[in-house]
């Protein structure tokens, strides 16, 4: 069953056209990778899935409900990672937990077992009552892992869960990722590490200027278009940042 269907999706942002008409589904219990670089318009398809703000046109479903229809009943089963941390910075690691889960309505006293059991998984328990600003990098980021999964949910996005990790903590990282997968949630992730889309997806986007320029698994796109992954993706993306530059040396 698909989780996410996606047709003729466009975003744009006053007149620029962030998302240009793409089209994609993605499956149960499956980790779609959207790759591409800076700018290509990943960050924007994540926020329109779990209902930051809605496609300007085209098609987009989760759970096989609209997304324009249904926002609460969508963000109720999704976990974010977003790209940027966004945690409280006034509160402790356990109060970041324990607000964040009044959105889903969660008990307290069941928000606290959630938020315990999490913090354990994500390394961060003894640091339960440290404030979230004295926490290094990679100890944010796995806080916004665990506050991810505090709704238990069946679709997790995560938009860049290792940019600026250590390669240890990166792997710790992985590890989760890996974990959450075998309990059959549904996997989305953005990644400019060619090594982690190889590891954790199995099918991934490449996407250039807002379009998907290919899709497939890792394995049938070594196979199609020769090397490794971050071959493909060097060949497939930057094209019109390359002819665009080679125009400016051409006129000089
Ligand atoms: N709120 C906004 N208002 C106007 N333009 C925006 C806004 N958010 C993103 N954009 C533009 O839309 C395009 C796609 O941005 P997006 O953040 O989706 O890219 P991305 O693929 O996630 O890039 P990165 O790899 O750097 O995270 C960019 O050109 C960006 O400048
Ligand atoms: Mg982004």
């Amino acid at each position: 069953m698909e989780i996410v269907i996606a047709e003729s999706l466009v975003k744009e942002y006053d007149s620029f056209k962030a998302v240009d008409g793409i089209d994609f589904n993605i499956n149960r219990a499956e980790c779609f990778g959207f790759l591409g670089p800076n700018g290509a318009g990943k960050t924007t398809i994540m926020k329109m899935i779990h209902c930051f703000m809605p496609p300007t046109r085209g098609l987009l479903k989760v759970f096989d409900l609209d997304v324009r229809v249904y926002p609460s009943e969508i963000k109720a089963r999704i976990g974010v990672m977003p790209q940027e941390n966004n945690l409280d910075p006034d509160l402790s690691v356990m109060e970041n937990l324990i607000v964040y889960s009044r959105y889903f309505g969660i008990k307290k006293k069941e928000a606290i077992k959630r938020a315990e059991e999490l913090l354990d998984f994500v390394g961060l328990y003894d640091r339960l009552n440290t404030n979230v600003e004295e926490l290094s990098g990679g100890m944010k980021r796995r806080l916004v892992l665990a506050r991810a999964l505090l709704n238990e949910p069946e679709l997790l996005i995560l938009d860049e869960p290792t940019t600026g990790l250590d390669p240890l903590s990166r792997r710790q990282v992985w590890e989760m990722i890996r974990t959450e997968q075998a309990k059959g949630r549904t996997l989305i992730l953005t990644t400019h590490y060619m090594e982690e889309a190889q590891l954790l997806c199995s099918r991934v986007a490449i996407m250039d200027s807002g379009r998907i320029v290919v899709t497939g698994s890792p394995e049938e796109l070594m196979e199609k278009y020769g090397g490794s992954l971050e071959d493909v993706y060097l060949r497939l993306t930057g094209k019109r940042l390359v002819e665009a530059t080679g125009e400016a040396l051409r006129q000089q």
